[in-house]
């Protein structure tokens, strides 16, 4: 899809009932992402999710899929050492996912990017995640935007073309300025999927519950809620909403430099 200029529709799903609708209003990729620790188990950030919670709902979102590619996040301390990290990623890919994501780039002995190494040298496909890093949110002193200082964007851009060249499919870009996500999809073949990441990567991803207005508290400023214009013209409010994140992606609407950093 990069390669031909399309860009890519992504959006969590944590059950079977909004899995089929996404896939019927045409979005490209599902994400059982770990922010089920917000939207679904009501805390503050992602680090209490556990490999079993993941897996619970990865069987939810499999049962219904039909043919939509599906991504399962690993979470929080699930990849610690190469060993664990491909027995966890295992898990995943028997219970019915086609990739699993990790967090960071992290290169030295018992690092990230080793894990990852080893997680594909196994045949599993892998998503990369760079910018902020919700996993790493005490680490990082909070939700904040990443990338801003030109060291931080250098360093970024290299880790993305590290995570390219370990074997790394696809990478999330989390919460940076629109000019290095720009820059970055540029400096890669890999699709980049962007979050608050600009209007320039080759695609974008939101949490689900974001993007029907129905996450409690005060949402980052890439958010946008897409139910409040649907029309009922679809079988569904809940459809038409989400048909209208796939057309805007596709179309380079959303994210406007107002969902932008
Ligand atoms: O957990 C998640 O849903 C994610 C997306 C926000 C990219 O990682």
């Amino acid at each position: 899809m990069k390669q031909q200029s399309e860009k890519i529709a992504i959006l969590t799903s944590y059950d079977a009932s909004f899995t089929s609708r996404i896939e019927q209003a045409g979005a490209d990729v599902i994400l059982v992402g770990d922010s089920l620790g917000g939207v679904i188990h009501g805390h503050a950030d992602t680090l209490s999710v556990t490999m079993d919670d993941m897996l619970y709902h990865m069987r939810h979102v499999v049962t219904a899929r039909q043919d939509i590619l599906l991504i399962g996040d690993m979470p929080y301390h699930s990849y610690q050492n190469i060993n664990q990290a491909l027995e966890n990623a295992k898990r995943f890919i028997d219970v019915g996912a086609d990739m699993v994501k990790l967090e960071g780039a992290g290169r030295g002995a018992n690092s990230i990017s080793e894990s990852i190494e080893h997680i594909i040298e196994n045949g599993i496909p892998v998503c990369g995640h760079l910018g902020l890093l919700p996993q790493s949110v005490e680490e990082l002193g909070g939700y904040k935007v990443q990338g801003r200082e030109q060291a931080a964007k250098e360093q970024m851009i290299n880790d993305a073309k590290h995570l390219e060249s370990i074997g790394v499919d696809m990478i999330v870009l989390e919460c940076i300025p629109s000019d290095l996500g720009k820059a970055i999809s540029e400096a890669i073949a890999i699709p980049t999927i962007g979050i608050g990441a600009g209007v320039d990567c080759d695609g974008q991803v939101l949490v689900l519950y974001d993007l029907l207005g129905i996450t409690p508290g005060k949402l980052p400023r890439f958010v946008r809620n897409f139910l409040t214009a649907a029309t009922a013209a679809d079988d569904n409010l809940i459809v038409s909403a989400i048909k209208t994140f796939v057309t805007d992606v596709k179309q380079s609407k959303f994210p406007t430099a107002e969902h932008s950093y």
